[in-house]
């Protein structure tokens, strides 16, 4: 090998430390967007996936939490064939689906053009027994700027807890609950998750918490208590360095992983439009 080949090889990943994502043969394409966080996904449309490339994306996202594939053209039948190939297709109860069609849900929000907000960290729909393994939006309608979604990566949140605190949550669960539903009378009763979750692909443990409105207690605990634990982890979880910032174009498509992240929508578009496709899998009891 000549040493300016050597020297590409190297930078084109193994030698200098970078494994590639993505097997040889794959027409897909990988690219870590952030150091642990997010990872785009190129090289096939979502509808020409075979077998074998849905395993790898089913990888990745497990790996790096949520994945980005840019420049798609998918309708809501479309994205419903795409997901159920991770799943069994699921929504959230009590919630309109306001498109029309079953299981594909609108999320349409303006921002506040005065007081601009997140949506509040938080994992899907964590109310019900399975939760959502999967989440993923289509984005039909986008702000040109502002609207962005954000993730925090909960298997740093857990490896970066002290060693003293991982063992404290050993066998410990939290109490989920339902908050703002279009109708509450087909909402579950609260269910009981473990603290910290077992990521059934990739084996990792990762932090199960969300915002205070659904997580309303830790077992054997005072309320005071519970509520400041899961205070506790709930900022712990939201450090910049664990997170990837998805700014919309068009076209994209985003699946993230709820077993292993958080994610909030940021509210900073004023009144430009924002009208994205919603459509999840049923994922696993949750278990330690
Ligand atoms: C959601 O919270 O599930 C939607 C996120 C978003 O609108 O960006």
């Amino acid at each position: 090998m000549s040493l300016d080949v050597a020297a590409e090889a190297e930078l084109d990943g193994a030698a200098n430390g970078v494994e590639p994502l993505v097997g040889e043969g794959s027409a897909l394409k990988a690219e870590l967007m952030t150091g642990y966080t997010g990872v785009e996904i190129t090289g096939v449309p979502l509808q020409e996936l075979s077998d074998d490339d849905v395993e790898t994306v089913r990888r990745l996202i497990g790996d790096y939490c949520v994945g980005a594939f840019p420049g798609q053209s998918l309708t809501p039948e479309e994205q419903l064939t795409f997901v159920s190939r991770f799943g069994t297709i699921t929504k959230t109860p009590g919630v309109d689906m306001r498109s029309g069609v079953d299981y594909v849900h609108v999320v349409a929000d303006r921002g506040d053009a005065d007081n601009p907000v997140s949506g509040g960290f938080h994992t899907d729909t964590c109310f019900v027994e399975r939760p959502p393994s999967f989440s993923s939006l289509y984005a039909v309608d986008v702000p040109r700027h502002g609207g962005d979604t954000m993730f925090c990566n909960q298997y740093m949140a857990y490896d970066s807890l002290s060693e003293v605190m991982k063992k404290w949550l050993v066998g410990m669960r939290f109490k989920h609950v339902v908050s703002g539903t279009d109708r509450p009378e087909e909402v579950p009763d609260p269910v009981w998750h473990p603290a910290v979750r077992t990521h059934p692909v990739t084996g990792r443990k990762a932090l199960y918490v969300t915002f205070a409105a659904r997580c309303v207690g830790a077992e054997g605990m005072t309320e005071a208590e519970g509520r400041n634990l899961i205070d506790f982890l709930y900022r712990h979880s939201m450090r910049d360095h664990v997170m990837y910032r998805h700014r919309w174009h068009p076209g994209d498509f985003v699946m993230w992983d709820n077993r292993c992240s958080m994610h909030a929508a940021v509210y900073d578009h004023g009144d430009q439009p924002r009208r994205l496709h919603r459509v999840m899998c049923e994922g696993e009891r949750p278990f330690e």
